[in-house]
């Protein structure tokens, strides 16, 4: 073996398929009992749709190397994601556009009278100087738009009041002035055509990379485990820092997501894949109803079933699965201390989400592994 790779979600798999194309020898561990990490998704077993097991995944990308490196793998439908959510019983797309500005206060603006409203409304804070989100909020959008999209849903995202949050939890909270609802603003997007374990496993498919699931790397009972193989081969670690030096300065703090998934006798329940609720007294943030990220699979899904998820948003344990860095100012400097701790490690490159306490959307993780792979190992 010539590298050891612990993790196999696509920052790992992006090092293990480019070291595997080299002529490097390459084995790949995971705790979890599938690949793939958290873009891993399976098929419903009652009606066949394609849930994504750890949160929806959109991919989308505005990196041209990137774009052309996933094309190896598998081809992208022509899905464009739209969100909306329901306020008071009301739907309105999202992000805030137009369309939100005047189906909320009823009107007909054109894009320069939205405008002139929002800066004048705005005007009740100055951003530089707000002393929390919600002031934050407020500054930036006014206040009857923020009450109404902004002040519930991210309080039941932190469970805490967005007054009591601090107000660079938020740099800007985007605002459209045409009805223009597209959610992302990327050159491509889409998802993938037979699936994300499909394309994982692809990544995964050469004689060079041997995968081992359920092996945790501190289960010492394992032989790929840390202690007895730092210093003997390169490593790649994309587990968290934090884990790997014992916690020895701190635990870094994450938010997790608890999905409550339902089969429902029905075909369609909501019309779209992701609807947002804004309102604190509905306890989930949004609901998501799988079959609607694939029409093209309609001949083959259920006319009479549909897959929702509902989800809801919490400070995790460290038994959770971590999804969201919190990023407070302790967890700053933790992350600073793991860091250098991490200088001293021999040949153990620290990479992807977990490795590095960063939210990374999927072309970020593979960007940023092909920069490792071409600049620190190839
Ligand atoms: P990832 O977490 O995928 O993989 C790390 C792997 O390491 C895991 O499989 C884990 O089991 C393993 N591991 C950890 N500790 C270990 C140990 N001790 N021993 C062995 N294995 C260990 N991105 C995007 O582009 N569009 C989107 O719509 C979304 N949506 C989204 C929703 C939610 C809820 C989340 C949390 C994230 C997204 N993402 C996203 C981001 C996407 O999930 C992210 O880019 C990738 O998961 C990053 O891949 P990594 O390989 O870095 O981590």
């Amino acid at each position: 073996m010539d590298l050891l790779i612990v993790g196999s979600g696509f920052f790992g798999l992006t090092i293990a398929e480019r070291a595997a194309a080299a002529g490097r020898k390459v084995t790949v561990i995971d705790r979890r009992h599938h690949i793939g990490g958290n873009a891993y998704s399976a098929d419903e077993p009652e009606t066949g749709i394609e849930v994504h097991q750890y949160g929806a995944h959109l991919f989308h990308t505005s990196n041209p190397t990137v774009w052309e490196y996933v094309n190896r793998f598998t081809k992208f439908t022509n899905y464009v994601h739209r969100v909306y959510t329901t306020h008071k019983n009301v739907v309105f797309p999202l992000p805030i556009n137009l369309g939100t500005i005047n189906q909320f206060f009823q009107a007909a603006y054109t894009p320069d009278q939205a405008k002139a409203l929002v800066q004048e409304l705005a005007g009740e804070f100055d951003a530089k100087d707000a002393a929390n989100l919600e002031e934050k909020g407020i500054a930036l959008i006014g206040r009857p738009l923020y009450e109404a999209f902004i002040r519930d849903y991210t309080a039941k995202q932190w469970q805490t009041d967005p007054k009591d949050l601090p107000a660079e939890v938020i740099s800007r909270l985007p605002v459209r002035y045409t009805y223009d609802n597209r959610y992302f603003n990327d050159t491509w997007e889409g998802l993938p055509v037979d699936g994300y374990t499909a394309w994982l496993e692809r990544m995964a498919d050469h004689p060079n990379i041997e995968v081992k699931l359920s092996t945790d790397y501190f289960d010492e009972s394992q032989p790929l485990n840390k202690k007895d193989t730092v210093g003997q081969v390169p490593v790649v670690y994309t587990g968290p820092v934090d884990r790997y030096f014992d916690y020895a300065e701190g635990e870094l703090s994450w938010r997790t997501l608890d999905f409550e998934q339902e089969v429902l006798p029905i075909g369609d329940f909501q019309g779209t894949s992701v609807m947002n609720y804004a309102d604190a007294d509905v306890p989930y943030t949004r609901i998501h109803e799988f079959k609607h990220f694939h029409p093209e699979r309609a001949d083959r899904y259920p006319t009479d079933k549909t897959v929702v998820v509902r989800e809801y948003s919490r400070f995790a344990t460290r038994a959770d699965e971590p999804y969201y860095p919190v990023n407070t100012a302790d967890d700053r400097a933790g992350l600073l201390a793991y860091r250098e701790l991490a200088k001293g490690e021999r040949d153990v490159h620290f990479g992807g989400r977990l490795g590095t306490y960063q939210y990374l959307d999927m072309h970020m993780a593979i960007g940023a592994a092909l920069s490792m792979w071409n600049n620190q190992l190839a």
